[in-house]
Order: C-alpha cells, then sequence, then structure tokens
C-alpha cells in the first residue's frame, strides 16, 4: 500500500470542497494508493458526507491535546471525533515554525489523538539551515526521540524537509531515500513514512521510483484538481 495525501492548508471552502472531492472521483480509481485530504476544520463536515462510501480517505491539520476547555480558536480531538475523520496531522512545520509548537506539546497530541483511537500523520523535517550544519540526522531524532516509542500500527510519519515546502526546490532522490531511511530506524513500530516538500506532476514518478518512500504529503500541487490525479496515478503504477 502507499499513500497519497494531499495538505490543503488554509485553502478551500466548502463549496470548493464539494466540487474537488466530485471531479477526484471522476478522475480516478486507485488500485493500490490510499488517497487521503486534509482540508481546513470548516470543511470536515462537508467532507465527511461527501466522501462517505468511496475510496477517499480525509483528516485535520491540527488538534488541541485536551478534549475541551478554555482554550480560545481550538478544536479537540471530541469534535474530529465527532466528523470520524481518519486521521490527523500533527507537528506540520507551519505548527512548528509558525505556531510554536514543540517536541513536547507535539507527544501531548499524539497522546490525545491514541486516546481517542485517532491515527496520525506525525511530520518531521529540518531547516535548510540545519542541513547546511551537517545535522539533519540530529534534528530528525531530536524531533521523533519523545513519539517514537509511542506512534504505532496505524500512524503514518511524513518527512518534510522545511526547506523544500512551498518552495519549488526539493532535495536529490539519494537525499529523500538516506532520511526516510534514518527515520526508519529512528522508528520502534514499523510504519509509513512519506516525503513532503514541493511534490509535484513533474517529479512525483520519480519520488515514487525512491524504494524508501511510501508516499507523499503534497500542498500546493493538491490544490489543484488534476494535477493532484496526476500525482495519484505516478504512485499507483509505481508499485
Ligand atoms: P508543498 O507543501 O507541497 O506546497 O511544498 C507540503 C506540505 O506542507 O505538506
Amino acid at each position: 500500500m502507499r499513500y497519497v495525501f494531499g495538505n490543503w492548508k488554509m485553502n478551500g471552502t466548502l463549496a470548493f470542497a464539494k466540487e474537488y472531492v466530485d471531479k477526484l472521483l471522476e478522475l480516478v480509481r486507485p488500485a493500490s494508493v490510499q488517497v487521503a485530504l486534509f482540508p481546513p476544520f470548516t470543511a470536515l463536515g462537508g467532507f465527511s458526507d461527501f466522501v462517505k462510501g468511496t475510496f477517499l480517505k480525509f483528516g485535520a491539520q491540527n488538534m488541541h491535546y485536551e478534549d475541551s476547555g478554555a482554550f480560545t480558536g481550538e478544536i479537540s480531538p471530541v469534535m474530529l471525533k465527532e466528523f470520524d475523520v481518519d486521521y490527523v496531522l500533527i507537528g506540520h512545520s507551519e505548527r512548528r515554525h509558525i505556531f510554536l509548537e514543540n517536541d513536547e506539546m507535539l507527544m501531548k497530541k499524539v497522546e490525545a489523538a491514541h486516546r481517542h483511537d485517532i491515527p496520525v500523520v506525525f511530520c518531521v523535517g529540518e531547516t535548510l539551515e540545519e542541513r547546511r550544519s551537517g545535522i539533519t540526522r540530529d534534528i530528525l531524532k531530536r524531533q521523533l526521540i519523545l513519539v517514537q516509542d509511542i506512534l504505532s500500527t496505524g500512524d503514518i510519519v511524513a518527512y518534510e524537509p522545511v526547506w523544500a515546502i512551498g518552495t519549488g526546490v526539493t532535495p536529490t532522490m539519494e537525499e529523500i531515500g538516506e532520511s526516510i531511511s534514518w527515520v526508519k530506524e529512528l522508528l520502534k513500530a514499523e510504519l509509513p513514512v512519506l516525503y513532503g516538500g514541493s511534490v509535484n506532476k513533474g517529479n512525483a514518478a520519480d519520488i515514487a521510483r525512491v524504494s524508501e518512500v511510501d508516499g507523499v504529503l503534497v500542498g500546493g500541487a493538491s490544490l489543484k484538481v488534476e494535477e493532484f490525479a496526476i500525482i495519484i496515478e505516478a504512485f499507483d503504477q509505481n508499485i
């Protein structure tokens, strides 16, 4: 099984989501790829109806670790559970760097998701400065140290170098393979590890041929349904 996941970030109304899902279901019928989309919270309720009975899975982009309380603007696992989400993204680099979520908070989020039986897609990745300083492996180790024992069957890890996200720049295929092997070495359970960062219709087939890669987490290119369909097909063909 391989995975093609699309993170819409802060994009996509409910109307956009409906049109997108209808089109995607028309365009692809993957045989060996699990496809999931991560729309904004406001589209989750509609999404659960749109994808019911189809091959499409869906998830949330973030979550608080408490079930309820005085946390203005936050969404809890209990609320996500109501929509029956298939996954929750935890530790996306934008959450780490823009919203300053640290390793301890992220561990609490993984624990909370597990308490509510929500599988996580746990994101890790080094900045350009860290890569240039030759400490990529140390950074990935630090980001995984608190969760490596608790991530378990059903969870997924995404390796997303921060410098490749939204920049159009990607690591070489060798670099992707090396980092993903290292992540797999660090994990206690045998989990799928995805690559993320500027995946598009032009590089998807090359990435799909990297044997260590179990799939991709796509940002910008997942907003264009035709392009996302091409990426799904690239992974469906390169089993
Ligand atoms: P990108 O984003 O594909 O736009 O680089 C990837 C991600 O943030 O998951």
